[in-house]
């Protein structure tokens, strides 16, 4: 919540949530004093206040361009009268965190809010776009509430390997599964490997980076009409300077996050997820995003929207297209149009207008290759799926757009793992006893296990199955994929093994039943016998005991909750 004194009428600019040493005076005086120390002059301090959150770092080629971005956005603030200060706050390179970048979606979450409510400044532009920045930041947001506009940084531009078009990160995993399977040599995988990522920017396709940019702007969040625009488009650079230049605008206005994050507009992105075949990560980051303004979401209210909203867009993982091509096709503009019989109208952006009335903006060319509409889907029912059974009674979650129809309806003997370091040492294993038709389990590997609930749904399929020409397997863990994968994977299972979830009391040899008609999991194994494993079972995970990890195990709450912290989420 926003201090008191800063509503309006109260204190703007520099003069906002001063340092306390006792008099107000003294602490503005000195705070004017060390500003000039930066070479502003009196004129610039009396300006109300814009900052920036600026989350480039060697450690995020995603954010790469980043300071150019920054530099587009203190134009537009200083063309409108404010002051631009950016500052830094933590910065998530989906790739090089350990062991995995959800743990720290909650500490960038808690940098972002009290770094908002820290400082003084009047409004503030949140800068970024890799997998778990664009959650962390609107989480913050949602708690600080004061007037902000986020800004994507943009998807990346796909490469070529001899002749053939590649795009993080799909193509990455396509790839690696034609080595394992020995298709592809160690020589083209090395020449792959240097093709997939080639410039700056966010995963190519529709993955979690992509998915949550369209979330945001369903939400309100961003300035209309920006989700998509490619990262090194120059197109970017003047979305930055018009978000500077709006910032100060939806302050006048009030917007604050709690006006544009309401449950009509967490609604419309559940369907706009759903439209798009989005990341499954989705569902989880929209659910902390909600949870901070107290809006609950709940899986069987996504299965009544996603039998009711079709698949409209067209890309990779699930359908053949990149970012690039949603925005030549007319990106998220065309994508409401679209849905918009299904959508709430009277939502607000940070620009003041509501969606109805962005809407009535005359279409630009669209590309029916890419954006279908509701008549011509792509997919008739929505790309995710909440499952419940007594594998799973708070459910878990499948991508059906991303899975093989053949296994929508599939009975099969589980083949277990009872953690990542057992999967690791024994997928490839020659005496591995696993069929086709087999279900491969994954256990210890939810929000509160050692691993924090890493991207390892998409268990590989085991060597020897791959090199047989295998594809796909239904598997199942309490675990996430990435959204850029795909394939006939069960995830988020809630209860997870970790706090005793019948996840972590599968045998191997028991008998699973996957049915997405039914929208079940069933483990053919009855009460007694599961209560007879529950008591028989002993933990053999080690809690941490000390610093983040310890604060992470002890409070962070499972996925169909949103894995955030039960002490950040709202409690009216
Ligand atoms: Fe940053 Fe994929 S690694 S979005």
């Amino acid at each position: 919540m926003q201090d008191d004194d800063q509503s309006s009428g109260g204190p703007k600019g520099l003069s906002r949530g001063l340092t306390n040493y006792g008099d107000k005076d003294f602490s503005l005086y000195l705070r004017r004093s060390f500003a000039k120390s930066m070479g502003y002059s009196d004129e610039m301090l009396a300006r109300p206040i814009v900052g920036i959150i600026n989350t480039a770092s060697g450690y995020n080629n995603c954010h790469r361009g980043l300071p150019e971005l920054v530099a587009a956005v203190k134009r537009g603030v200083l063309a409108q009268g404010g002051l631009p200060i950016d500052f830094p706050t933590i910065s998530l390179g989906e790739v090089f965190l350990n062991p995995t970048s959800l743990m720290f979606r909650n500490l960038m979450a808690m940098d972002t809010e009290e770094m908002i409510r820290a400082q003084p400044m009047d409004a503030v532009v949140m800068v970024g776009g890799c997998d778990k920045t664009v959650p962390a930041q609107l989480m913050g947001a949602a708690s600080a509430d004061l007037p902000t506009i986020q800004l994507i940084a943009g998807p990346m531009m796909t490469g070529r390997y001899e002749g053939e078009r590649l795009g993080a990160c799909t193509d990455c995993r396509r790839f690696w599964a034609d080595f394992r399977a020995g298709r592809v040599n160690s020589d083209q995988i090395g020449r792959i490997e240097g093709n997939l990522a080639t410039t700056f920017g966010t995963c190519a396709v529709m993955g979690t980076a992509s998915t949550m940019a369209c979330i945001a702007e369903t939400l309100g969040m961003t300035l209309p009409g920006t989700a998509a625009i490619p990262a090194v488009h120059a197109d970017r650079l003047r979305a930055g300077e018009a978000t500077g230049a709006q910032a100060l605008e939806t302050a006048r206005l009030g917007l604050t996050p709690s006006k544009l994050i309401t449950e009509n507009s967490v609604e419309n992105a559940l369907r706009v997820l759903l439209a798009l075949g989005g990341s499954t990560n989705g569902i989880l980051h929209l659910t902390a995003i909600a949870g901070r303004r107290g809006i609950p979401i709940s899986l069987r209210r996504l299965n009544e929207l996603s039998d009711t909203t079709p698949v409209l867009v067209n890309l990779k993982p699930t359908g053949v297209g990149y970012m690039e091509d949603f925005h030549a096709a007319g990106a998220m503009g065309t994508l409401l149009r679209d849905l918009a019989p299904l959508l709430h109208m009277d939502c607000l952006s940070v620009t003041g207008e509501s969606l109805g009335d962005r809407l009535k903006a005359a279409p630009g060319h669209v590309d029916r290759t890419i954006i279908r509409s509701r008549e011509e889907p792509f997919e008739a029912v929505g790309g995710l799926v909440a499952l419940y059974g007594n594998l799973a009674p708070d459910g878990a979650i499948l991508k059906r757009s991303a899975a093989d129809p053949a296994m929508f309806e599939h009975t099969g003997r589980a083949v277990v793992f009872s953690s990542l370091e057992d999967l690791a040492d024994r997928i490839d294993s020659d005496d591995l006893d696993v069929k086709a038709d087999d279900i491969l389990v994954l256990q210890n590997a939810g929000p509160k296990s050692p691993s924090g609930m890493p991207e390892a749904g998409y268990i590989p399929i085991p060597k020897k199955l791959a090199q047989a020409g295998v594809k796909d397997m239904v598997r199942i863990s309490d675990c996430r994929m990435s959204g850029t994968a795909f394939g006939t994977i069960v995830l988020h299972v809630t209860p997870e093994a970790a706090i005793g979830g019948a996840i972590g009391l599968v045998e191997n040899g028991d008998e699973i039943s996957l049915s997405i008609s039914n929208k079940s999991l069933e483990l053919h194994v009855n009460n007694d016998e599961l209560e007879r494993r529950r008591q028989a079972s002993v933990s053999q995970q080690a809690r941490p005991s000390r610093g983040y990890a310890k604060l992470y195990a002890d409070h962070v709450t499972q996925a169909d909750q949103g894995a955030d912290f039960d002490f950040l989420m709202a409690t009216d």
